[in-house]
Parts: C-alpha cells; sequence; structure tokens
C-alpha cells in the first residue's frame, strides 16, 4: 500500500519537474474569430471560384433511340461568398456555415441523334448553395494542424438558359442537363473547399517553429500543448523560448506555470511570462547585443563629468598624471544577463553590469585603466496608451566596486555617488522621456492591434486587443 503511494508520488514528481510550461499563451476569441472569418473569406471565394467542372456526357432514350449528349467547357464566371458564420465546435475546432452562397456558370453543349447534330451554349446560375464544414484542429510534430473532416454541400435552386442550334429538339431535357450540373457542383464544392484546407495545412507543416526576430536572435514558437477549443474561443499555449542565433543554450532558468485570463471582449488575448522575456534577455546577453562603447561626443554637452582623463582627476586623482588630457571611452556591457520580474502592476529588473575604462591614444590605440562592476535594480511600471507602450523607470539600488585596475587602487565612493547622479539626471530622465511618448507593438505587416490594454500580473504580462487588418478599410 504505501509502496503504491511513493511509485505515485515519484511519478508524480516526475511528470511535474519534466513538465515543459509555455512562456506564450495565445487566445483567439469567438470576436477574433469572425475577423479572421472576414479575413477568409475573399481567400476562400477564390477558392469556389477556381473550381473545375469536368465535362459531363450521357444519353437519354426517346423511345425511338438514344439522345447523346455533352456538356463541355464549363467554366465558373462568378461566385459570391456571403460571410460564413462560424462557432468554436468545443473540443473540436471550428465549425463553418455558409448560405446563400451562388455561382455562375457557362458553358457548350452537344446533342447528337443519328445524323443529327446540334450544338449551342448555356449559362447557368446555382444558388442558395449551403456548405456546412468542421475545421479540425490539432497539434501534429508541435505545429498547428488543421484539417477538414466533415463537409457537406447542398444546392438550392437552379437557373440556366441554352442558346442556339435547334434547342427545340433537346428543349424536353434540360431539366435533366440542369440536375447534372447541378450534381456536378454540389460534388466539387467540398472537395475544392478540402484542397484549400490541404493547401493551408502544408503551409502550417512547412513553417519553421524558429521564428528569426533580429540578426541576434529567434523564438521557438513550437506548440507545447494541443490547441484547446472552448465553446469561448482557442488557446494556443506556445514554447515561446529566445536564442541567441550565434550561440543558442539554455539558460540556467526554467518557465513557470501561468494562467492567461480569457477575454471574450476583444479578438485576441496574449501572456508573456517571465520566463519569455528572460530567456529573451539572456538571449540577447549571450549574442553580445548588451553591450555599448560610449564616447564623450555622446555624453551631453551639460554633464559636470566629461570622458577625458584630465576631467576624472577630481575622482580619479592618479589618472591625470600618468595619461594626462587624453580622450576617454567606456565599454559597458552586461556581466550576466539582465532579469525581468513581473508583479502585480510592477516590473523589477536586476541588472549586473561591468564598464571598462580606456583613455584612447589614437582611435585605434586603447589603454586599459580600470573596470568597474556595477549592480543595479529597477523598478518600471509600464501601459500600452493608443497603441503604444509606455511607461516609467525608477531606480532602486546602484552599487559600483572596483572590478579591476591597471592604475592602482582609488576610492570607489565618489564614483558610485557621480553615477548614481548621471543616472538620476542625465539617462533616466531621456529613457523616461522615450517611455512617454511610447514604443510601437511589433506587429504582423498589414496588420495592426486596436483597443489594446496591457496588465502586468503575477509572473506574466498580459496585453488584450482588437485587430484589424489590410481589408478592414474595404467596409
Ligand atoms: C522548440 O521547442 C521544442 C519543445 O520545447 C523543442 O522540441 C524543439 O527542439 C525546439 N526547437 C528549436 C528550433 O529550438
Ligand atoms: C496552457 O498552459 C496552462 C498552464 O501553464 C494551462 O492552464 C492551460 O490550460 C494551457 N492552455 C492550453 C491551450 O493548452
Ligand atoms: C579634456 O578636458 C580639458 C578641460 O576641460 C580640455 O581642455 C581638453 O581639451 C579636453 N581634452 C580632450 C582630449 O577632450
Ligand atoms: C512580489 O511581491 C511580493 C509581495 O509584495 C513579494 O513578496 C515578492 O518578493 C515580490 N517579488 C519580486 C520578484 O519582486
Amino acid at each position: 500500500m504505501v509502496k503504491m503511494w511513493l511509485i505515485g508520488l515519484f511519478l508524480m514528481t516526475l511528470t511535474h519537474t519534466n513538465a515543459d510550461y509555455s512562456a506564450l499563451q495565445a487566445v483567439l476569441s469567438q470576436k477574433g474569430l469572425q475577423k479572421v472569418t472576414h479575413w477568409l473569406t475573399d481567400w476562400l471565394q477564390n477558392e469556389l471560384s477556381s473550381i473545375v467542372l469536368p465535362k459531363v456526357s450521357g444519353g437519354v432514350n426517346i423511345g425511338i433511340g438514344t439522345v447523346s449528349y455533352v456538356l463541355h467547357d464549363m467554366t465558373i464566371k462568378r461566385c459570391d461568398l456571403p460571410e460564413p458564420s462560424v462557432a468554436f465546435s468545443e473540443g473540436t475546432g471550428v465549425s463553418l456555415e455558409v448560405s446563400g452562397l451562388s455561382i455562375a456558370i457557362s458553358g457548350s453543349w452537344n446533342t447528337n441523334f443519328g445524323i443529327i447534330h446540334d450544338s449551342g451554349w448555356f449559362e447557368m446560375a446555382v444558388y442558395t448553395v449551403t456548405l456546412k464544414t468542421l475545421l479540425q484542429l490539432g497539434m501534429d510534430d508541435e505545429r498547428l494542424s488543421i484539417s477538414a473532416p466533415v463537409c457537406s454541400a447542398d444546392v438550392g435552386g437552379v437557373q440556366a438558359n441554352f442558346h442556339g442550334g435547334g434547342s427545340f429538339i433537346f428543349q424536353p431535357f434540360v431539366e435533366m442537363f440542369s440536375g447534372r450540373i447541378t450534381n456536378e457542383i454540389r460534388a466539387q464544392i467540398c472537395p475544392a473547399f478540402k484542397n484549400g484546407i490541404e493547401g493551408l495545412e502544408r503551409h502550417l507543416a512547412a513553417m519553421s517553429v524558429a521564428l528569426k526576430v533580429d540578426p541576434y536572435v529567434y523564438i521557438n514558437i513550437s506548440l507545447t500543448d494541443s490547441p484547446l477549443v472552448e465553446y469561448n474561443g482557442l488557446g494556443l499555449n506556445v514554447t515561446g523560448e529566445f536564442y541567441s542565433i550565434n550561440s543558442p543554450s539554455e539558460p540556467p532558468f526554467s518557465p513557470d506555470s501561468f494562467e492567461l485570463t480569457w477575454q471574450d471582449n476583444y479578438m485576441m488575448s496574449l501572456g508573456a511570462s517571465e520566463f519569455c522575456v528572460n530567456s529573451a534577455a539572456y538571449a540577447y546577453h549571450r549574442a553580445g547585443a548588451l553591450q555599448i562603447r560610449i564616447r564623450d561626443d555622446m555624453i551631453p554637452k551639460a554633464s559636470p563629468f566629461h570622458l577625458n582623463t584630465s576631467q576624472l582627476g577630481p575622482l580619479i586623482p592618479q589618472l591625470p598624471k600618468k595619461y594626462p588630457d587624453m580622450p576617454m571611452e567606456l565599454l559597458l556591457y552586461t556581466r550576466e544577463a539582465p532579469m525581468i520580474f513581473f508583479n502585480k502592476t510592477l516590473i523589477s529588473v536586476q541588472l549586473l553590469a561591468s564598464a571598462k575604462a580606456f583613455a584612447m591614444k589614437s582611435d585605434t590605440v586603447a589603454i586599459p585603466l580600470f573596470r568597474l562592476d556595477i549592480e543595479s535594480s529597477f523598478i518600471a511600471k509600464a501601459y500600452i496608451d493608443k497603441e503604444l507602450v509606455k511607461g516609467f523607470l525608477q531606480m532602486k539600488s546602484l552599487t559600483v566596486k572596483l572590478g579591476a585596475t591597471e592604475i592602482g587602487i582609488f576610492s570607489i565612493t565618489p564614483i558610485e555617488r557621480a553615477l548614481k547622479m548621471a543616472m538620476n539626471t542625465f539617462v533616466l530622465p531621456k529613457v523616461n522621456g522615450q517611455l512617454k511618448d511610447g514604443i510601437q507593438l511589433p506587429f504582423v505587416k498589414g496588420f495592426s492591434p486596436k483597443n489594446s490594454v496591457m496588465t502586468i500580473e503575477n509572473g506574466f504580462v498580459a496585453v488584450a486587443m482588437d485587430i484589424s487588418g489590410p481589408s478592414d478599410s474595404r467596409q
């Protein structure tokens, strides 16, 4: 009994520690589904317009023999697709129904009765066509898969006009010809639709799960769970881990579980966990992107300190004695990847950086002077206003240590004080000025967010939004 219990506990810990939680979650609401369907209506209309109708032939016994006929060169002239109605089908995918679809066809006919040949052309309207289908969403090889296992089509009405030839001969069969063509259309609608879905599926299957973000990093967008379809939305859990392109490696921390609230009033909800953001910081750090070379011309004229060995004399007395009147440069870089935490409305940032100082003998000859190790923490607020991320950054602490020196020991206290002052009077006001103006949300080309709201939750950041797409302005 106890043994069973222990095995159970062991299995539980096993599955628990092996769990690979998603760092990105996305939810499409019913409102969002309607929007996506709106965008896909043109595509669907094209798929249906490209239906190829095969030649139809047959014979009719008229008592004194058989009239044989061929209907050929049938082409779809026009296809009018009303916007489909869509709904989530819990546990499966999306049910889609089109009613009132109409298709205009033209073609040619030939009849043969013994030595009598006749031919002409026709036009035909097939209307009140309905298409009912169920799109099944699943996961295949850690990607979203889509299929249309259920599909049915029906034709409500037909109107045909036959022209040419001595049409009276075969006028009695018109009814029947219409029936044949209608059947043909009915038989082709679902295959045409499925063909389109298969094309979409091939596209999804060929998509790389490693999405390049910029020259430094990529993000893994493979699914961690099967898509979750509820009556009110579709949830996708995505790995959401960033890697350096040059030196990809796992960060020394792992994802935690989080639960994004589904917002029915917005088309889409997105959640990114601390792990997602920190893996990005880690990836950029590893890629060497988090470093900057600071020259004196980058420092505001008004600053009391300049990168000049003479001017730093009051802080480091031996510096101008050893290297009088030389311009300096600072190489500022993250010593470890910055860590970011989300804590209900607040963002905190921990930064371990180093600054290497050089005296520039010439543009290319740099004499190493010393290295400062800086430890600092910040708190930030962030929100979205008019589709721009805005916020405010505040320094919580900053300590400086002398990490290495080529010019002997000097007191760090005045440098630390000067750095704090520079942060508070020059750097942060500049950063906060930019944060006040706002930063654009990154988005897929052609689409833009609308009515976005952002909230900082415990362990993750959530954004809910509507989306407007390229075809929306045509409404
Ligand atoms: C993406 O993540 C999945 C699971 O977390 C993993 O199996 C896959 O190898 C990763 N792919 C890349 C390109 O990082
Ligand atoms: C995503 O993961 C969370 C736990 O981390 C879970 O509660 C949620 O149901 C998952 N959603 C999907 C779509 O699988
Ligand atoms: C360094 O600062 C001094 C004093 O302000 C100035 O006279 C000198 O031109 C500066 N030297 C360089 C190389 O910028
Ligand atoms: C988040 O806030 C809670 C409660 O205020 C605190 O105990 C916790 O240490 C904070 N976490 C971080 C990472 O700041």
